[in-house]
């Protein structure tokens, strides 16, 4: 059973939102069918740069690499930023590693125990509570904008997870259920996107190399064994880091250093 918790409203995430650019404009939806999509075309018609969607639910929530993402209505957080950088697109990797460190904080500070798993999960005792997809539009070398679009399952019960995700739900796990509480979902979004906007301002400020070890020093990639699947490839190995690209490195059994660009990985120990 899913049962919804109060409202998401704009008033009480204003409260909690304190940012110099992210949140400029805000827009809260019932229902879309992703805000990622909703953004896109936000975008393309010339919002600008701090604009966010928020939605209840999503009814074709997308994960990474053409995944769904479990969308329930009234639960959940499902969130898009959209940001106009001066990048060129090798370079939004390491930029959208702003969205997990923000997601990272703000688990924090309810209370959880949060780790970051390449690219930009975010786990909690191993599980999954949280992910994000980066979505870049370009014009010739130079990226025009990117979104960041943050799910977090905030108070949808680990049941309704494993019957929803099948044995996917087993690697997945709720906020609530690991802090024992319901989660405040209109102070949760103030707050993480006033963390967006700070790490924004970081890496505006001081660069991506302020931002990778950041990232590196809340990650729990490096050094483990894994499965890579990069399709159609899928072979084993162990990880070396990250480098300069935020790119996996890994070293497979015939002892190769392969670069992983945007493939996924399960964790073997
Ligand atoms: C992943 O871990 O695969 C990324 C999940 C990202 C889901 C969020 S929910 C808000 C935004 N809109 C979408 O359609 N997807 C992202």
């Amino acid at each position: 059973m899913i049962i919804a918790t109060e409202s998401l409203s704009i008033e009480r995430i204003r409260q909690n939102l304190t940012a110099q650019i992210v949140g400029r404009q805000l827009y809260l939806f019932g229902e879309v069918s992703s805000t990622n999509s909703m953004l896109a075309r936000l975008a393309r018609g010339g919002a600008r740069e701090g604009t966010v969607v928020v939605a209840e639910g999503q009814t074709a929530g997308r994960g990474r690499l053409g995944k769904a993402w479990f969308s329930p209505a009234g639960v959940n957080l499902y969130a898009s930023t959209l940001f106009r950088p001066p990048l060129v697109p090798s370079e939004v990797t390491v930029f959208s590693f702003i969205a997990s460190l923000a997601l990272f904080d703000a688990i924090q500070e309810e209370g959880a125990k949060p780790a970051i798993k390449w690219p930009n999960d975010v786990l909690v005792s191993r599980k999954k509570v949280a992910g994000v997809l980066a979505e870049a539009g370009s014009s010739g070398e130079q990226v025009s904008y990117v979104i960041l679009g943050v799910g977090v399952n905030l108070n949808i019960e680990g049941a309704a997870l494993t019957a929803a995700l099948g044995d996917g739900g087993l690697a997945a796990t709720s906020l609530c259920e690991v802090v024992g509480r319901e989660i405040d979902r209109s102070v949760f979004t103030g707050r993480f996107l006033t963390l967006l906007d700070e790490w924004f301002q970081i890496y505006s400020s001081r660069g991506a190399r302020v931002i990778l070890q950041a990232w590196r020093d809340r990650e729990i990639t490096t050094g483990r064994r894994v499965e890579v699947r990069e399709e159609p490839e899928r072979f084993d190995g162990r990880v070396l880091g990250v480098n300069g690209g935020g790119h996996l490195v890994v070293q497979d059994a015939h002892k190769r250093l392969r670069r992983v660009v945007s493939g996924e990985i399960r964790f073997l120990d």
